[in-house]
């Protein structure tokens, strides 16, 4: 039996016991999934949705392997990390072979929160300093010190930024502050830190760390330029502080070659502390930070204990170990950098055919859209963006819309998803946008209006955010010509790290 309630009673049930700021997906008409496998999900009805969202579900929903291995020790033993257990030290041997040599201490949690708030921890007795360097439009969890340092919580709430915090420009070459045209972008964006680095030691504060993710995700699927990490991390470093690289959501081989995300920066890049989540456990909570020996012999000698009841428990670190011999033995990292570039591909084919798409960026299978009214401007296509969502699901595949103006559109599958799936998706992405096109195409400019959108049911937020969008950057490139050149640069950048 699949369903204890029908959909509407679910649904009523839902309203009544679980707080509103719970969001669901597709609000205005939200999905029923009652089972899930590889990279396919299945409503109440049996109707099939083409799964591009689930990071989570790394090696694909309900791997036959992972639900024996967490089955088998379920019956055997589950405890708390006090008892010594095999399971939990070859976990942390596995992880720390895919790391570089000086990260071999691991933390377990149960969430990507409870990792970054320990990183966070772990800095700040290391350092014996209070302040961190955030980057813009970052969200790094939902505990209360991770709400600080994630500007794309803080900056939508009442909440105000600390006086601790300090928020750098997200190196976004596309329409950030340094563009694909700049001489530099690594640089520019990296002399920005060394700026604040500045400014807080003039003020007569200290740095604890800088925190970032490998490629901000929430932050709308963005790929720092090549050689940025390492010039942060010089500042950083200079100032005492250390580098904390969030890879919760973009580890475990999803960029393909590399099983972490800053491993793309080159071997001369190595973070302090990496904390990851989400892909470890498939979908089973568990969460880990690790560091040097250095930064946990400093944590360890203030004299408090670490105890965490579910962190690193057996059943656990079984569900992580199967995850890690699947990665390997399915080739999933191999698929990553095929399905990712065959998709790729395919989408830049779409982006030299539709007005609406203005810049297609990513590595393996993370990839984003970034959806534009207007090509010059890079005006942000946010309705468009939600319609486009709404009008996948109704071809049944699943995608999400987001970045600080949620017009960029996210592809971040099961690892295990393949050639036919990306052309699948992508033949309704394009009829989408042609339809879409079509029904403005006698405007000026690709503005699409309130009765176009509202033949699809959509959420009341999106009919406001179209009138609402004064608050977009819409800095102008000169010309046409140097656009496109732009545009191509800028495909130059991401490909660097192929
Ligand atoms: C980059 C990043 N870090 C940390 C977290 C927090 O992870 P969790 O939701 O498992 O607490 C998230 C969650 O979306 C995230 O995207």
């Amino acid at each position: 039996m699949c369903e204890l309630y029908c959909k509407q009673d679910t649904l009523a049930l839902r309203k009544k016991h679980i707080g509103p700021s719970c969001k669901v997906f597709f609000a205005e008409d939200p999905i029923k999934i009652v089972r899930a496998q590889r990279q396919y999900m299945f409503d109440e009805k049996g109707d099939q949705y083409l799964d591009c969202i689930s990071n989570v579900a790394h090696v694909g929903h309900c791997h036959p392997e992972v639900v024996k291995a967490a089955l088998k020790q379920m019956k055997l033993l589950n405890t708390n990390s006090r008892f010594l257990h095999d399971s939990l030290v070859e976990y942390a041997k596995r992880l720390s072979a895919t790391l570089p040599e000086k990260l071999s201490v691991c933390y377990f949690t149960n969430s990507g929160s409870e990792a970054n708030d320990l990183a966070l921890r772990l800095a700040r007795q290391y350092r014996g300093h209070q302040d961190v360097i955030t980057l813009d439009h970052a969200y790094h969890g939902h505990l209360s010190s991770l709400i600080e340092i994630s500007p794309y919580k803080f900056q939508k709430g009442k909440d105000v930024k600390k006086e601790f915090v300090h928020v750098a420009p997200h190196p976004d070459t596309y329409r950030g502050k340094y563009r694909e045209n700049h001489a530099d972008p690594a640089s520019a964006y990296a002399n920005e830190v060394k700026k604040i680095v500045e400014d807080i030691h003039n003020s007569g504060r200290k740095i604890a760390a800088f925190i970032a993710e490998s490629m901000q995700s929430c932050g709308g699927q963005i790929i720092p330029p090549a050689g940025y990490f390492q010039k942060v991390a010089e500042y950083v470093h200079g100032a005492g502080g250390v580098f904390i690289a969030d890879e919760v959501q973009v580890g475990f081989g999803r960029v393909g070659k590399h099983f972490w995300s800053f491993q793309m920066h080159g071997e001369d890049f190595v973070p302090d502390i990496v904390t990851m989540g989400k892909p470890m456990g498939n979908g089973h909570p568990v969460a880990c930070v690790v560091t040097t020996k250095e930064i946990a012999e400093a944590f360890s000698s203030s004299g408090m204990e670490y105890f965490n009841t579910y962190g690193g428990n057996p059943v656990s670190c079984a569900v992580g170990l199967a995850v890690l011999d699947i990665i390997e033995n399915e080739d999933l990292q191999g698929n990553a950098t095929r399905v990712g570039n065959y998709l790729i591909e395919l989408l830049n084919e779409q982006k030299a055919k539709h007005t609406l798409i203005g810049d297609i960026r990513g590595v393996g299978l993370f990839i984003g859209i970034d959806l534009v009214k207007d090509q010059q401007k890079r005006t942000p296509a946010t309705a468009e963006a939600q319609h486009v969502i709404y009008k996948m699901k109704e071809k049944r595949v699943l995608l999400s819309a987001d970045g600080p103006h949620r017009n960029v559109l996210k592809i971040k599958p099961p690892m295990c998803f393949t050639e036919e799936d990306a052309k699948f998706m992508v033949e309704q992405l394009d009829e989408i946008l042609r339809v879409l096109e079509e029904a403005t195409s006698d405007k000026s400019e690709n503005v699409i209006s309130e009765e176009t959108l509202c033949r699809t049911k959509m959420p009341k937020n999106v009919h406001l955010e179209l009138s609402s969008d004064n608050s977009i950057d819409t800095k102008e490139n000169s010309s046409r010509k140097r656009n496109g050149l732009c545009i191509d640069e800028h495909s130059l950048l991401s490909k660097r790290f192929e």
